[in-house]
C-alpha cells in the first residue's frame, strides 16, 4: 500500500471528529474519499499530512509509520496535499507559483522536467505562465494548485475538493488530467462531488460522522442503493 491509515482518531479541542477511521490508498490507485459536508474528510486529510495532529492510530507511507512525521518534512517523503481553496498566491504569476512548489529537495533537480510535465497536463497554465495566478479562472486556479504540488514530485497526492465552484465542463478536464497523474503519482481525493469522484476513481471510501461506513470499487459503489439515493440522488 502506497498509503495506509488505521484507526485514525483525531478533533479539535475537545470534540472528536473522526473515529477509528482507516482507509488503504494501493499505489497507483486513484481513491476516492466521498461523504456530507461536515463528514470529517477535510480533518482525514489534516490528519495524515499532520496539521491536524491525530489522537490515534497510524498512518503508513509504504509500509513505515510516518504518523510522528512533522508536515514539512512529509512533503520530503512524498506525500503532498492540494488543499481546500487552494491557497495560492495571487499576486505572484503562474510559474511562480510553480516554482514555489519545487522548493522541497526531493523536486528542486527535477523543476525543468516538472513545469514540462505540468505544462504538458495543462497547457492552459504555459499559455498564462506569466500572467499573475489571482486573474485566472477558478479551474485555471485549481489546475495551478495541483499543478504546484505536482511540482514537489509526490509520490502520494491528496487532493481537497477540487471540484469545488467549477463548472461540470471545468470539472471534466480537471478530472481527466488525474488519469495521466496517477500513472506516476497515487491520488486520494476527496470529493462532495460523487459522481464525477467515482466515475475516475478505481475504489472508493464514504465518511459519515467521522465513520469509514462504505467502500469497495467504485463500480461496485456507484451500484450500492446507499451511496444511489444518499449521494447520487437517484
Ligand atoms: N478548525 C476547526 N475547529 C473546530 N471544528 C472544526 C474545525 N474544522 C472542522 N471542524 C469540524 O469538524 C467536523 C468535520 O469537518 P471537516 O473535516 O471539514 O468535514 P468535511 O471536509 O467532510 O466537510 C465538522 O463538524 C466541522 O465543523
Ligand atoms: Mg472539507
Amino acid at each position: 500500500m502506497a498509503l495506509s491509515v488505521k484507526d485514525l482518531e483525531a478533533g479539535y479541542g475537545k470534540v472528536q471528529v473522526l473515529f477509528k477511521v482507516s482507509l488503504e490508498v494501493q499505489k497507483g490507485t486513484i481513491t476516492a474519499l466521498i461523504g456530507p459536508n461536515g463528514a470529517g474528510k477535510t480533518t482525514t486529510l489534516l490528519s495524515v499530512m499532520g496539521v491536524v495532529k491525530p489522537w490515534g492510530g497510524s498512518v503508513l507511507l509504504n509500509g513505515a509509520d510516518i504518523i510522528e512525521v512533522p508536515p514539512h518534512k512529509k512533503v520530503e517523503l512524498g506525500v503532498v496535499l492540494v488543499p481546500e481553496g487552494r491557497r495560492l498566491f495571487p499576486n505572484m504569476t503562474v510559474e511562480e507559483n510553480l516554482l514555489m512548489g519545487a522548493y522541497v529537495k526531493r523536486a528542486r533537480r527535477y523543476v525543468h522536467d516538472s513545469l514540462d510535465y505540468v505544462y504538458s497536463l495543462f497547457p492552459r497554465l504555459k499559455e498564462r505562465r506569466k500572467q499573475k495566478a489571482g486573474t485566472l479562472s477558478g479551474g485555471e486556479q485549481q489546475m495551478l494548485a495541483i499543478g504546484r504540488a505536482l511540482m514537489a514530485r509526490p509520490e502520494v497526492l491528496l487532493i481537497d475538493e477540487p471540484s469545488a465552484g467549477l463548472a461540470p465542463k471545468v470539472v471534466a478536464e480537471v478530472f481527466e488530467a488525474f488519469k495521466r497523474i496517477k500513472e506516476t503519482s497515487t491520488i486520494l481525493l476527496v470529493e462532495q462531488n460523487v459522481s464525477a469522484a467515482l466515475a475516475v476513481a478505481d475504489y472508493g471510501y464514504v465518511l459519515e460522522n467521522g465513520r469509514a461506513v462504505l467502500s469497495g470499487p467504485s463500480e461496485d459503489l456507484l451500484e450500492n442503493p446507499h451511496v444511489k439515493r444518499a449521494y447520487l440522488g437517484v
